[in-house]
């Protein structure tokens, strides 16, 4: 991986990136689990999402319209697949950003048969009045259909078969609540246990005819970000490793050595991620320090630093944003092996932050 070469790709590109590439795209259809009983950790999720399927059979009606959010590479788009094919209904794919216009989103619901699933991935980006007609859509199952233009323009009302929207959102936060409102059943999905990881890492090398040992998954899974999608990529990197310099088998050993060729490290930080902790730490002390100079210093744009590397960094609690500007925590020292400088005068307020 070079980090000279693109731009705005980065986020993409990168091993430990969470939205799907193009190698990801071509093998998740594989990898997919096919219902909710093979669907991995999320158990309340589940547990919810299977008590208003199970009802909806029951009263032989269409499901409730759901809306997924979590970060990329949880699963939203499986669990929608997962929500037809439990309900025995078929399945429309399409996107907030594909939907331009109004009249786009209503010739699709017009579209639909009775009890199909109308997936909206990205459903925060739709177009207003789009949103607008979803809303008369979702509540009424009619949206009127705008004829002409200007004074003379009349809207048609058309009544719809009963579907069941699932909306999936990486910015739960970012849907106006009149949109929020209308779905009956809403999920939020959270990053995977480690122990969740090593069985999406099992199951996938089962499906991918790849031999992995106990130590090897846990080696894959810690190094995942929470991922499954993650997991299932260093899954296949590790694998070309075993195959050109082993007997094919994962074990830990294996997974380390591949996972150190790529450079994504025992906690799953990469190239970048390392940069960035080790500018702030080797350079600025610890902080606090500005972005842009961060930025300047690992000779990346600024928005890279704060988009692509600083959430994990966040997360894992090895970086804080600050109003004076990004801090290390004492888990990034230890994390690449450095003492922090003593404070420079007892009761300093910056170093009080973090009890050192
Ligand atoms: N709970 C899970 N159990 C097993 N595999 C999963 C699980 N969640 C996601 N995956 C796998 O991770 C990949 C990404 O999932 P996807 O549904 O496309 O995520 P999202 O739509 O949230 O970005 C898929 O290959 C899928 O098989
Ligand atoms: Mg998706």
């Amino acid at each position: 991986m070079n980090w000279d070469d693109t731009t705005d790709s980065h986020a993409s590109e990168r091993l430990v990136g969470a939205s799907a590439d193009r190698e990801d795209q071509a093998v998740e259809a594989a990898l997919r689990p096919k219902d909710l009983g093979e669907f991995i950790g999320q158990e309340k999720v589940r547990e919810q999402l299977d008590l208003v399927l199970r009802a909806a059979r029951a009263r032989g009606a269409t499901a409730d319209h759901v809306l997924l959010s979590g970060a990329p590479g949880l699963g939203k788009t499986t669990l929608s697949m997962i929500i037809a094919a439990e309900m025995g209904a078929p399945i429309r794919i399409t996107s907030g950003p594909a939907i331009q216009h109004a009249g786009d989103l209503a010739a699709i619901l017009s579209s639909l048969q009775e009890g199909e699933v109308l997936f909206l991935d990205e459903i925060h980006r739709m177009s207003r009045p789009a949103e607008e007609m979803l809303y008369m859509a979702m509540e009424d199952f009619r949206v009127d259909v705008i004829v002409g233009k200007g004074p003379g323009a009349t809207a048609i009302p058309l009544d719809l078969p009963p579907f069941t929207l699932v909306g999936a959102t990486t910015r739960a936060g970012l849907l106006p609540p009149p949109l929020r409102d209308r779905f009956g059943f809403t999920a939020h999905m959270e990053f995977y246990e480690p122990a969740e990881l090593e069985r999406v890492v099992h199951r996938s090398a089962h499906l991918l005819d790849v031999e992995v040992d106990t130590d090897g998954a846990a080696e894959i899974a810690g190094r995942s970000r929470g991922t499954p999608r993650i997991a299932n990529r260093l899954l296949r990197r590790v694998r070309d490793y075993a195959q050109v310099k082993a007997d094919g088998v994962i074990t830990r050993e294996i997974a380390a050595a591949a996972l150190a060729v790529y450079e994504v490290d025992a906690r799953g930080l990469d190239r970048l991620d390392r940069a960035v902790l080790q500018a702030l730490l080797k350079l600025f002390g610890g902080g606090p320090v500005g972005l842009s100079t961060l930025a300047v210093a690992v000779g990346e744009e600024r928005e890279t630093v704060e988009e692509v590397a600083e959430p994990f960094l966040v997360r894992e609690g090895l970086l804080a944003r600050t109003p004076r500007g990004r801090v290390a925590t004492p888990a990034a020292w230890a994390h690449l092996g450095l003492t922090p400088p003593r404070p420079a005068s007892a009761g300093n307020g910056q170093q009080d932050l973090f009890g050192a």
